[in-house]
C-alpha cells in the first residue's frame, strides 16, 4: 500500500480535505482516507437532498458519508444551510404558488436547520452556514428569495439557529470570488455587522475557485488579513485551479494539459500554499473540490465536456508535480 499521505505534510497546519461525492468514495475510499484528514460532501447535504418535499427529511446518503468519515477518523465539514442555489422551491411558496411570508419562511429555516444540524452535531465540526449571499458585481446582498422574502437579516437569523442547535459546531460564511478587491469590501461589510451583532459566526469560508493566471499573492494575503481581522478563522473551503480563465473557448477538445498549463499550475499551487503555511494561526481547514483530475464539476463549468486538470492528483491518481510542490514547502 502507498505509505504516501499528503494530511501529514501540513499536520502541524490545518486539516486537508476533499469535496467528495458517494461515486467517488465507491472508488476511491481508502484513496481518500489515505491522503485527507477531512471531508465535505460535494452536494448530499444540500437543502434539495436533505428535504426535497417539506417535512420529508432524506438522510440515507448524508448518513453514509458522515458513517464513513466516523470509520475512517475524518473530520468532516458541514455544506450548506441556507443558499440561493440548490433549494427547493417549495421552501419558499404556499401551495397556490405566491410566496409565503417572512414568518413562515423563518419558521421553515429553523426547521431545516434545527432537523441537519441536530442530527449530525457530534459528527459535523463546522458549518457553511450560510453560502453566496454576497453579490458579484454591485450592490451588496444578492438578490434571493431568502432576501426578498425575509429581509437582511436572514443571515444573522440562519446563524442564531445553527448556533442554538449545534452550540459546539464552527459557523462559516462561504463565498466564492472572496479575494476580488470589490467583492471582498462587501463580504467584510457583512462579516463585521454579523460580528458587531453579536451573531455567533466563527469563520469565513474563501472558496478557491481559482485558476493557474489569478489571483495573485496580495490578492490571497489582503484578503485573509482583513477576514482574520474580524478575529474570524479562515478555511479554504473549494480549492480547485482551474487550466482555463473563465470561459476560456481556446483548445476546445483538448485531452491533456499542455507542459504550460502544467507549469503554471504547480507555481500557482506552491505559491497559494507558501501563503497559506505563513498564516497557518489563522486557517484551519484546506478543502479541495474534489480528489483527483479524472472527476471535477469543472469539466461541466462553465463550458460543458470542456476537459479540466484542477487537483493535485492526476486522472489515475498518481500525485501531480504540483503536488511534490507543495508537500516540500518548509
Ligand atoms: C459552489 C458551491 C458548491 C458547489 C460548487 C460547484 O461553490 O458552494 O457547493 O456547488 O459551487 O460544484
Amino acid at each position: 500500500m502507498n505509505e504516501e499521505r499528503l494530511y501529514k505534510y501540513f499536520e502541524k497546519d490545518f486539516y486537508i480535505g476533499a469535496a467528495v461525492s458517494p461515486r467517488v468514495l465507491k472508488h476511491k475510499s481508502q484513496f481518500v482516507a489515505n491522503h485527507f484528514n477531512s471531508i465535505t460532501a460535494e452536494n448530499q447535504m444540500k437543502f434539495e437532498e436533505l428535504q426535497p418535499k417539506r417535512g420529508e427529511f432524506q438522510f440515507d446518503t448524508a448518513d453514509k458519508m458522515v458513517q464513513y468519515a466516523r470509520d475512517n477518523g475524518l473530520k468532516m465539514r458541514g455544506h450548506t444551510l441556507v443558499w440561493h442555489n440548490q433549494t427547493p422551491d417549495w421552501v419558499f411558496t404556499n401551495e397556490d404558488g405566491s410566496y409565503v411570508t417572512r414568518d413562515v419562511l423563518l419558521a421553515r429555516m429553523e426547521a431545516h436547520i434545527k432537523e441537519v444540524v441536530t442530527r449530525y452535531k457530534d459528527d459535523l465540526y463546522c458549518w457553511d452556514v450560510v453560502n453566496e449571499a454576497i453579490d458579484d458585481k454591485e450592490g451588496f446582498l444578492r438578490q434571493s428569495k431568502w432576501l426578498d422574502i425575509i429581509g437582511e437579516d436572514f443571515i444573522e437569523k440562519a446563524f442564531r439557529f445553527a448556533h442554538q442547535y449545534a452550540p459546539n459546531a464552527q459557523l462559516f460564511y462561504n463565498d466564492y470570488n472572496a479575494v476580488i478587491p470589490e467583492k471582498r469590501e462587501r463580504i467584510y461589510k457583512l462579516l463585521k455587522s454579523l460580528v458587531d451583532q453579536g451573531a455567533p459566526i466563527h469563520g469565513m469560508g474563501i472558496q478557491g475557485h481559482w485558476n493557474i493566471y489569478w489571483p495573485n499573492e496580495d490578492e490571497i494575503r489582503k484578503s485573509i488579513e482583513l477576514y482574520a481581522s474580524l478575529g474570524l478563522k479562515i478555511q479554504i473551503t473549494e480549492l480547485d485551479i482551474s487550466m482555463f480563465e473563465g470561459e476560456d473557448k481556446r483548445n476546445p477538445g483538448l485531452v491533456a494539459p499542455t507542459k504550460e498549463m502544467l507549469k503554471l499550475q504547480e507555481e500557482q499551487y506552491e505559491r497559494i500554499f507558501k501563503i497559506f503555511k505563513e498564516y497557518r494561526d489563522v486557517i484551519t481547514a484546506v478543502t479541495f473540490w474534489g480528489v483527483a483530475d479524472d472527476y471535477s464539476w469543472l469539466d461541466y463549468f462553465p463550458v460543458f465536456n470542456r476537459k479540466n486538470w484542477p487537483l493535485i492528483f492526476d486522472e489515475k491518481g498518481e500525485p501531480k508535480e504540483s503536488y511534490r510542490k507543495i508537500i516540500a514547502i518548509k
